[in-house]
């Protein structure tokens, strides 16, 4: 069955924003999906509270380098606590959605988010706030994904 992805998710497939490394990054997260073997990497720039440059790199399927490119583009400029309250909701309504399949990939870019601010706090020596701790779930549970 073919998949209808909206105009948004292509663009973004074809021309991601902000991928690469920060080598002055104070913020690294790295997160996988065991089921289909993507893994996303976060790099976080933060300078007074506010994330100041983002990037990416994703090893993985159109509906992850569509959705962490985007994810990028929601947190890049915003304060940290702004950046924490990401959903993968919210980065799949500003991508125009996703079929259903792919609903996880977009979890894989919230959880990257975390990851790095979580590495920023742990760096910093503040408590890491609750938001970063993303619990364990099983992303491809009813999503009805062949891989
Ligand atoms: Fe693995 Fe999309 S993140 S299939």
């Amino acid at each position: 069955m073919a998949m209808t992805y909206s105009e948004k998710v292509m663009e973004h497939f074809r021309n991601p924003r902000n991928v690469g490394k920060l080598e002055d990054a104070n913020g690294v997260g790295e997160v996988g999906n065991a089921v289909c073997g993507d893994i996303m990497k976060m790099y976080l720039k933060v300078k007074d509270g506010i994330i100041e440059d983002v990037k990416f790199n994703t090893f993985g399927c159109g509906s992850a380098i569509a959705t962490s490119s985007m994810a990028t583009e929601l947190i890049k400029g915003q304060p940290v606590g702004d950046a924490l309250k990401l959903t993968n909701k919210a980065v799949v309504e500003a991508l125009g959605g996703l079929p259903p399949v792919k609903i996880h990939c977009s979890v894989l870019a919230e959880e990257a988010v975390k990851a790095a601010l979580k590495d920023y706090y742990e760096r910093q020596g503040l408590p890491v706030p609750e938001e970063c701790l993303v619990e364990e779930h099983d992303e491809h549970e009813g999503c009805g994904c062949s891989l």
